[in-house]
C-alpha cells in the first residue's frame, strides 16, 4: 500500500483487529480509533475527513451495521472495510447491503489485510492519489421566512472565522438573498457561470465566486427570476462535486420547496440542516420535510435540526415539539431583533453582534459541524476570532 497521505477511521468492538490494522497500513498512517458503541452513539459524527473506514466486530452486529450505514450516508465515495471474528450469522449480507466494500475474517496476516484495504480503496477511487472531499451541508426549511438564509449565511461565516474554507451556494434561484444577507455586491452569479460556455473546472468556478471579508465565498443567485431556468441539475451536480473537492465546507441555501435543484443538492450532501420555526404550521411542515428526507434514503443521523424563534410564546412546549417531530431540536435560536438589525447592515450576526444569543447559537451550530467532520483542532483560538470579527465590523 503506498503511503500517499490518507487517514483511517476505525470503529472497533474492544480493540478487535487494531494490531492487524496497524501492521497492514503504511507506517505513520493516522488511525483514529473509537469503540463501536461510541461510533454508534455519535451517528452522523462518523469522521467525515477520513479516507477509509474500518469497522471491526465480533458480536455487536447491529451496532456495526449502524456505523456502516451512517458512514455510507455521509459519503458514498469512501471505502468501508469490515473485519469480523466468529460466526457471521447473516451479518455478511447485511453489511454489504449497508454499504461495506469488503469483509475480512480475522485473524488475517498483515499482508492479506493490507491487500484487502488497498483493493477497497482502489475500487472506490481509482488507483490515483486520494483526494479528500469536503463536507456539504444543504440548509432546508419548509416555509419562506423560517430562517434558512440567516442560518446558512451565519454558518458559512462562522466556519470561515474558525479557519475553514467555506463556500455558500444560493440555490434559491428566483428570490435568492444570500448577497444581501452577507452585504455582497452581485458582480457575478451562478447564472453567469451557467451561461459562460465550455467545460467546468475548479479555477473557472472560482472566478464566479464573490468573497466575503471573513474569507467565506458565495456563488450568488441570478439577478432575475427568469434566469433561473438555465440552471439545470446536471450542471449543479458538477458544481457541487468540484466545490467539495476544493472546500472544507460547501453550504447550500435553498428555496422553501423540494425542487429538482434542491433534490440534487440533498443527493450531493453529506449533511442536512433543517430549519423549522416554533409555530404549529411550520412544525407540521418540518415534520413532513423530515419524513421526506427519510423517504429519500437520507440517514436521520446526518440531519441537524435547528429550531428558530424557539423562545416564542405560542403555547407549544419543548416536549410538544419533541413529540410532534419525533426528535428534539439540536440547536435553538431565539427571536432576536439583532438579526434583522444585522441584515439591514448587510452583516451576518456572528460578525455584527457576536455576543448576542443568536450569534452564539450559530457559532454552536458551526462547532457541531466541526466536530461532526472531525475538524475541531483546526478552529482558530477564540482571541484570534475576536480580533478578526472586530476588524470585519470596522471594515463593514
Ligand atoms: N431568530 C430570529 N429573530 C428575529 N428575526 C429573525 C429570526 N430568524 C429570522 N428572522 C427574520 O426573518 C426573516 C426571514 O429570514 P430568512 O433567513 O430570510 O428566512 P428564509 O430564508 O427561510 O426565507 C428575515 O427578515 C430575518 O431577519
Ligand atoms: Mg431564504
Amino acid at each position: 500500500m503506498n503511503s500517499a497521505g490518507f487517514s483511517v477511521y476505525a470503529a472497533l468492538e474492544g480493540s478487535l483487529g487494531l494490531d492487524a490494522i496497524r501492521d497492514a497500513l503504511p507506517v505513520g498512517t493516522p488511525v483514529r480509533t473509537v469503540s463501536l458503541a461510541e461510533a454508534g452513539r455519535a451517528g452522523s459524527e462518523v469522521q467525515h475527513g477520513a479516507d477509509l473506514v474500518i469497522v471491526g466486530c465480533s458480536h455487536s452486529h447491529d451496532q456495526a451495521l449502524d456505523v456502516i450505514s451512517a458512514a455510507t450516508a455521509q459519503r458514498t465515495d469512501r471505502p468501508i472495510v469490515v473485519l469480523y471474528q466468529g460466526s457471521p450469522n447473516g451479518f455478511l449480507e447485511r453489511a454489504f447491503e449497508a454499504g461495506a466494500d469488503d469483509l475480512v475474517a480475522l485473524p488475517q496476516s498483515a499482508g492479506q489485510l493490507g491487500f484487502a484495504l488497498e483493493k477497497a480503496m482502489a475500487r472506490r477511487r481509482g488507483s490515483g492519489p486520494t483526494v479528500s472531499e469536503g463536507a456539504m451541508i444543504a440548509v432546508l426549511g419548509p416555509k419562506g421566512g423560517t430562517g434558512k438564509t440567516v442560518t446558512s449565511s451565519n454558518l458559512a461565516v462562522a466556519l470561515a472565522l474558525a479557519g475553514e474554507s467555506a463556500v455558500l451556494v444560493d440555490l434559491d434561484l428566483q428570490f435568492g438573498d444570500v448577497g444581501l444577507a452577507l452585504g455582497l455586491r452581485p458582480t457575478k452569479t451562478i447564472h453567469d457561470l451557467a451561461v459562460s460556455g465550455g467545460s467546468l473546472d475548479g479555477d473557472k468556478i472560482e472566478g464566479f465566486l464573490v468573497e466575503h471579508p471573513s474569507g467565506a465565498r458565495a456563488l450568488l443567485a441570478p439577478l432575475r427570476p427568469d434566469h433561473a431556468a438555465v440552471i439545470g441539475t446536471a450542471f449543479l451536480r458538477e458544481v457541487f462535486a468540484i466545490l467539495r473537492s476544493r472546500y472544507d465546507f460547501v453550504l447550500v441555501d435553498t428555496p422553501p420547496a423540494f425542487t429538482a435543484e434542491v433534490i440534487a443538492a440533498v443527493d450531493a450532501s453529506s449533511h442536512i440542516c433543517v430549519v423549522g420555526m416554533l409555530d404549529a404550521l411550520s412544525l407540521k411542515d418540518t415534520k413532513i420535510g423530515l419524513e421526506t428526507l427519510e423517504q429519500m434514503g437520507y440517514d436521520s443521523r446526518a440531519v441537524t435540526l435547528v429550531l428558530n424563534r424557539a423562545d416564542s410564546d405560542v403555547g407549544i412546549t419543548p416536549s410538544d415539539v419533541e413529540e410532534l417531530l419525533g426528535r428534539a431540536p439540536d440547536v435553538l435560536v431565539g427571536s432576536d431583533r439583532a438579526i434583522p438589525r444585522a441584515l439591514t447592515k448587510g452583516q451576518p450576526i456572528v460578525v455584527a453582534e457576536p455576543r448576542s444569543k443568536a450569534a452564539r447559537s450559530y457559532t454552536m451550530l458551526a462547532e457541531r459541524y466541526l466536530v461532526a467532520t472531525g475538524r475541531p483542532a483546526k478552529a482558530a483560538a477564540p482571541n484570534d476570532n475576536e480580533r478578526r470579527r472586530r476588524s470585519l465590523r470596522k471594515a463593514g
